[in-house]
């Protein structure tokens, strides 16, 4: 009896335990090998002998379960050591993208015009001759065209130079009095650091026949926007040259880089083009059918302003779709 104990108490995991368990409680254990005897016990004595079989089985049983308990807790012990985890340490944290510059600064033209009544209007990405030059005072072989490096799409179609046939578009779907800006993606053939082959632009039209459709009316919005974007500026308005609009201005601010002392990113002029603008040409007006209107649009790059806004070197990093630089915009 005390043997049997004895291996039980030596076991020192639960595997020998088991082997232990099988050695005593087993088909051909320790204990039945006990009960075998039984057979060869005389008639009286089998009963006191039977008693104490099972008393000594019932105790090294107890004793055997007290043992699988203690074992059991202490393996249970170790599988929670090695697996414990140090829940004050940093995960991998994602890190976080953010609304695009260019989508941001969009949206904050939008504000401004929206505010001031105008409607939000679309066209096609891809656009055909009529609409994108024809329409605009840009007849077929005018040497105006190669302002624009065109992507031809063939059959005629190319991928919109600018978003002016939306004016076209609104004009001809639309009555006047017509105060609309169109943003949207627009695609030129060029690539360097102020350049991109698809980039932004807000365009903007105001049609009606009443006089306060001026070219001072379109000079006073074009002042109040500017200042709302690029906050305490000078503005000056240069005579230019657009197919579509006659008088036409090019408008600069003050260089918010080196406050108009002279610097390389207004090539030490002072002044940064920001957009273009003008009086609707009256041969617009024809090609869409419009009678004794006066009118003014204007056209900007939002990139160019994203780059003002936010001294963006590079205006191919707003492109390379890089989260070190979208994280900054957080
Ligand atoms: N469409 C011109 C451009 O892409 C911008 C512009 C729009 C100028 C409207 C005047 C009026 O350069």
């Amino acid at each position: 009896m005390k043997h049997l104990e004895d291996k039980i108490t030596q076991a020192t995991t639960l595997e020998l335990l088991e082997k232990v368990r099988i050695e005593l409680f087993g088909k051909k254990g320790a204990i039945a090998s006990e009960f075998a005897k039984l057979k060869d016990v005389p008639g009286p004595e089998k009963k006191a002998f039977a008693e104490g079989l099972n008393k000594n089985k019932t105790k090294l049983q107890k004793f055997y379960d007290e043992k699988y308990e203690i074992l059991k807790k202490e393996e249970i012990e170790k599988i929670l050591q090695s697996e414990a985890i140090d829940v004050s340490l940093y995960g991998n944290l994602e890190s976080k993208g953010a609304l695009h510059p260019v989508m941001a600064t969009m949206d904050k033209i939008i504000d401004y015009f929206v505010a001031l009544n105008f409607a939000i209007e679309d066209g096609p990405k891809i656009e055909d001759d009529f609409h994108n030059f024809e329409a605009l005072n840009l007849p077929k072989n005018h040497p105006a065209r190669d302002m624009q490096d065109t992507f031809f799409c063939g059959d005629g179609a190319v991928l919109r130079t600018h978003t002016s046939p939306v004016q076209i578009r609104t004009m001809l779907k639309q009555k006047p009095p017509i105060r609309m800006i169109a943003p949207g993606a627009v695609f030129r053939k060029d690539y360097d650091i102020t350049h991109t082959p698809m980039f932004h632009q807000v365009e903007g039209l105001v049609v009606d026949d009443k006089g306060e459709v001026s070219f001072a009316n379109l000079k006073s919005i074009m002042s109040d926007f500017l200042h709302y974007m690029f906050g305490e500026v000078e503005i000056r308005f240069r005579p230019s040259f657009f197919p579509f609009t006659e008088p036409s201005a090019e408008v600069d601010i003050s260089c918010i880089f080196c406050e108009a002392k002279g610097c390389r990113i207004c090539s030490h002029t002072g002044w940064l083009e920001v957009l273009g603008c003008g009086i609707v040409d009256s041969n617009v007006f024809e090609a869409v059918e419009y009678k004794n209107m006066s009118g003014y649009a204007f056209g900007l790059g939002v990139e160019r302003f994203a780059m003002l806004l936010h001294k963006i070197p590079d205006l191919r990093m707003l492109f390379e779709g890089d989260r070190r630089l979208l994280e900054q915009f957080r």
